[in-house]
């Protein structure tokens, strides 16, 4: 069986480090194990220096690391130990052969499902943590209980909720939990175990528990809503700026009534991430195979519509910039997908930074957190990039500024230092909407924000 008292996570990324930490601090009764294929990563979340940055994180890694919290490459001896196994392997879109852009590229998860099948010899529970297309944990469920050795598998989906940038505070203080299983007599007893353990600090009435089919397409409905929040925004942002209307001021208005609720209804530059794109592709990739062509077109134009924001950005700057940026130096402030991450897949950051290169900008760099995972992001561009961490050095010189991630610390700059060590006339293009923009407008800036009217001085 495993010890009943030993937990494996397979996959030491964003989601299985923060929350395998959380559950570890809150179950002391249980040794979490978290193993990983990539051994540097492991090397990291053993160091003090871990390898993703995530407000609080440390602290409670700090507290469990080494007690009860392990983490390992030695996939093979945890897979034997353990009778709960999260899988949160990454599930990114599949690039090539039938489904390709659209549907999950599924070879980590199944390699994993044939890996525990080969080393267990007792009965485990399987839980899916990764996102994964309805469906998934059937399958999963065929190939590993497809054994001669008598076991049984009894795979659960527990999808993670977690927000990059607040992951501790969510994992903390979830709005819910949602544990799927089969509802027959096995599968409900793996069900409660899973509830068993979130009901250490979570209040039951947060935990849902559903079949399986429910838990899976919740986690995918759930991101496509809220990616279609940030859409719906930024296509009226688009508007306002035709009209005169100010985005701000509608979506407050807007946002005031109960029945919609004031959260994620910042016009921006367009969402990023690695997983709201994945995952209304996969719902599409869904809609479709089940001959849902409306439904899947109807989703599909969130995604069309960030991809029309972030070339509107770009587009704007081009041209407010008298159409040519050929040799201007340009800063951008923020490369992460979100503040308090340093996360940049997916991020808008990446695209708008390809554009102005091809356009033969010279583009300068800084984050807080990010500037690493920018350099590989933008690999290709070896040595055509600057990468600075330091926010007025990187303004120095430049023609405009391009606000890209809502760093709380952009907010606070000594903008009149930056105007002065800036070429003019001088820009600042703010696709996150985050300051304040009067103030900017009268230091000498022409302020082009999203969706409400440009400060100019011409
Ligand atoms: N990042 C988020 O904010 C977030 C939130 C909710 C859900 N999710 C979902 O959680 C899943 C994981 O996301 P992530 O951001 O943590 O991904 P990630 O890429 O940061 O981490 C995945 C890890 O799995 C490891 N891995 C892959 N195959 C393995 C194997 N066979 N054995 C051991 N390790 C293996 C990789 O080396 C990697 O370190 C995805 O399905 C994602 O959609 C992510």
């Amino acid at each position: 069986m495993g010890n009943e008292k030993t937990i494996l996570c397979i996959g030491a990324g964003y989601v299985g480090g923060p929350t395998m930490a959380m559950i570890a601090l809150k179950n002391p009764d249980y040794k979490v194990i978290v193993v990983d294929i990539n051994s540097k990563r492991i090397d990291a979340w053993n160091s003090e220096e871990l390898p993703i940055y995530e407000p609080g994180l440390l602290e409670v890694v700090h507290n469990v690391r080494d007690k009860n919290l392990f983490f390992s490459t030695d996939v093979e001896n945890s897979i034997k130990e353990a009778h709960i196994i999260f899988v949160s392997v990454n599930t990114p879109t599949k690039m090539f052969g039938y489904g390709e852009g659209y549907a999950a590229d599924l070879q980590y998860w199944e390699k994993t499902a044939r890996q525990i099948l080969k080393l267990s010899d007792a009965s485990k529970i399987i839980v899916e943590k990764s996102t994964l297309p309805v469906k998934t944990a059937e399958a999963m469920e065929r190939i590993l209980n497809s054994n001669e050795k008598g076991i049984i598998f009894d795979v659960l989906s527990n999808p993670e909720f977690l927000a990059e940038g607040t992951a501790i505070k969510d994992l903390e203080d979830p709005d819910r939990v949602l544990v799927g299983s089969r509802e027959t007599e096995s599968g409900l007893r793996a069900r409660n175990k899973i509830v068993q353990l979130y009901s250490s600090w979570i209040g039951k009435e947060k935990i849902l528990t559903s079949n399986v089919w429910s838990t899976e397409l919740s986690k995918l409905t759930a991101n496509a809503f809220l990616a279609q929040r940030i859409s719906s925004i930024n296509s009226i942002a688009a508007l306002c700026e035709e009209t005169g209307a100010n985005v701000h001021e509608v979506a407050h208005a807007v946002g005031t009534d109960s029945r919609i609720g004031p959260k994620f209804l910042n016009a921006s530059v367009g969402f990023g991430g690695s997983c709201f794109k994945k995952d209304i592709f996969n719902l599409v990739y869904l809609c479709r195979h089940y001959g849902l062509d409306e439904v899947a077109d109807y989703w599909e134009s969130v995604v069309k519509m960030n991809e029309y924001q972030v070339e509107r950005f770009v587009l704007k700057m081009l041209k407010s910039m008298f159409n040519t940026i050929a040799g201007k130096k340009i800063a951008l402030f923020g490369f992460a997908f979100k503040a308090n991450t340093g996360d940049t897949r997916e991020s808008p950051a990446i695209y708008v930074a390809k554009k102005l290169l091809n356009e033969m900008a010279n583009v300068v760099i800084t984050d807080p957190k990010a500037l690493e995972n920018a350099k590989i992001e933008l690999k290709e561009f070896d040595g055509n990039v600057e990468y600075c961490p330091d926010p007025y050095e990187a303004a120095k010189n430049a023609h405009a500024i391009a606000v890209l991630t809502e760093w709380e610390c952009y907010k606070s700059l000594d903008y009149k230092k930056i105007f002065e060590s800036m070429e003019k006339p001088t820009f600042i293009f703010d696709g996150r909407n985050t300051l304040p923009h009067k103030d900017l407008f009268e230091i000498g800036f022409n302020v082009i924000p999203l969706g409400m009217p440009e400060l100019s001085h011409f």
